[in-house]
């Protein structure tokens, strides 16, 4: 296949020279996207050169290559996997066809909501971190948030090109909405709600990549099984940039987490504040947070769009092809916990309206094994804590449990528990002030702010002291 052209005015490797309408559909966007970009991109380093790594073809090995780049020169552009010989539909109703190349017409409007509720999700977390820089703890943190914002970009770029290449006048019309919604506008908000919430500080920042990001990673999962072989192959090439997403998140609070315990072990004291740490309990109250915010991504339990779109070949379930078994699910059942009364339980239901809750499953127990990471770090510092998930139940907005009030340990509790307790299981206004007091910047080279400890390792090799960014 063609690799990436960097001499074009829009980088990509599906030949976009060749198709004069489609070239001329993005180069109309491509303006308004860097409007965008310097009106809602990061505030305040537009200017600055940044070592970022730059996607130069789109294989396994080495699609990367590092360099100093200023961000609004980052070469955004258009990156399908490799296509797969004589791809297939894996499951529902088309099982067995030909992967379509060309939307299929009874499903256009679903496919387009499917891309755009995606796509609008990549600016979105470009716009709730546009004040990050400011604070940063570390010129190495400041480079892998700006890394994360131009890859969302992106991935902005990526659907935008499916809405472009595939859905004629209305895909130009969302391409142009997508540039116009804005994350926590009431006017005109994002689509999902995790998208409009705030990112205040660095710590929301890891959770949100830890958490909120790996729901992009399973949404993407499913989407690159999908039977519309130009969405499966754009996805599965965000897939390679998502892991950086995850890797920024699940590192930065295994650092506050590792700093925590430095500082407990060296005071002999849980106490941490005293000292400038961010303590365990209070990351513990950010992990129920962000978890239960982010598990509500993934939409009702019991869910016919799901089904729908299962059915119609359009969206897969995590590893479809990986799964032993008949890949239309009409027969099956599968596990979904629901409520009966006051009782949380567990019901057999039709397998194919369980999809989003299959899936939630996937993410729990990814979620759950960096968990794990983190609490190996406590455990080596001989610290007696260990964090934990909150219950699925937990502080959900959608779904069986929007209307109850659940423990973090998974028990339907009364609104007067709730009110005397919630304050120990969720950030309260002194936990927001007492990490917003921390954000103090640090951009001397090699240095890292008191609450965090340094990476175990640079990006792209580099030394402890490297200039990830050049501010002067
Ligand atoms: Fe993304
Ligand atoms: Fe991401």
């Amino acid at each position: 296949m063609a690799p990436i052209d960097y001499i074009e005015r829009i980088p990509n490797n599906v030949s976009l020279a060749e198709n004069r309408r489609l070239l001329r559909a993005l180069e109309d966007w491509q303006p308004k996207f860097l409007e965008w970009w310097h009106d809602m991109g990061p505030e305040g380093f537009q200017s600055r050169d940044v070592y970022l790594r730059t996607a130069v073809s789109v294989d396994a090995r080495g699609w990367a290559q590092f360099g100093y780049v200023k961000m609004p020169e980052y070469r955004w552009g258009i990156f399908l996997a490799e296509p797969e010989a004589d791809r297939r539909i894996n499951f529902g109703d088309h099982q067995g066809q030909p992967a379509w190349q060309e939307v299929p017409g009874e499903y256009r409007g679903t496919l387009r909501r499917l891309i755009v509720t995606q796509g609008d999700t990549e600016p979105a977390s470009v716009e709730q971190q546009r004040h990050l820089g400011r604070t940063c703890p570390s010129l190495y943190d400041l480079r892998n948030l700006f890394q994360v914002n131009v890859e969302e970009g992106r991935h902005l770029w990526a659907m935008v090109y499916l809405l472009d290449a595939h859905f004629g006048r209305d895909g130009r019309e969302e391409s142009e909405a997508l540039l116009q919604r804005r994350s926590g506008d009431h006017d005109k908000p994002r689509i999902l709600g995790a998208f409009n919430e705030r990112t205040p500080h660095w710590l929301s920042f890891f959770m949100f990549c830890f958490f909120t990001d790996r729901d992009g990673k399973y949404q993407l999962a499913s989407l690159a099984e999908s039977g519309f072989d130009p969405l499966s192959r754009t996805c599965r090439f965000m897939l390679t940039e998502e892991a950086h997403h995850m890797f920024v998140g699940e590192t930065g609070v295994g650092r506050i987490v590792q700093r925590a315990c430095e500082l407990m072990r060296e005071h002999k004291t849980d106490d941490v504040r005293r000292y400038g740490g961010i303590d365990l309990a209070t990351i513990q109250k950010y992990v129920n947070f962000h978890c239960s915010v982010s598990l509500d991504l993934f939409g009702s339990e019991v869910s016919t769009n799901a089904a729908n779109f299962y059915t119609m070949g359009l969206k897969g379930r995590f590893e479809e092809t990986k799964k032993d078994d008949d890949h239309r699910l009409k027969d099956g059942t599968y596990p979904v916990i629901g409520l009966d009364g006051e009782e949380i339980v567990t019901r057999q239901e039709p397998a194919l309206v369980s999809l989003n809750e299959r899936l939630r499953d996937d993410y729990i127990v990814d979620c759950q094994r960096g968990v794990n990471r983190w609490n190996e770090i406590i455990k080596s510092h001989g610290v007696d804590f260990t964090l934990t998930l909150p219950h699925r139940a937990f502080r959900r907005a959608i779904g069986a449990f929007a209307e109850v009030r659940v423990s973090p340990d998974g028990r339907v509790v009364s609104q007067a528990e709730w009110d005397a307790r919630h304050r120990d299981w969720l950030p309260t206004e002194e936990d927001e002030a007492y990490v917003a007091s921390l954000m103090q910047p640090v951009t001397e080279r090699g240095k890292m702010a008191n609450w965090i400890a340094p990476p175990a390792r640079g990006i792209n090799s580099q030394a402890e002291d490297f200039e990830y960014v050049r501010l002067t």
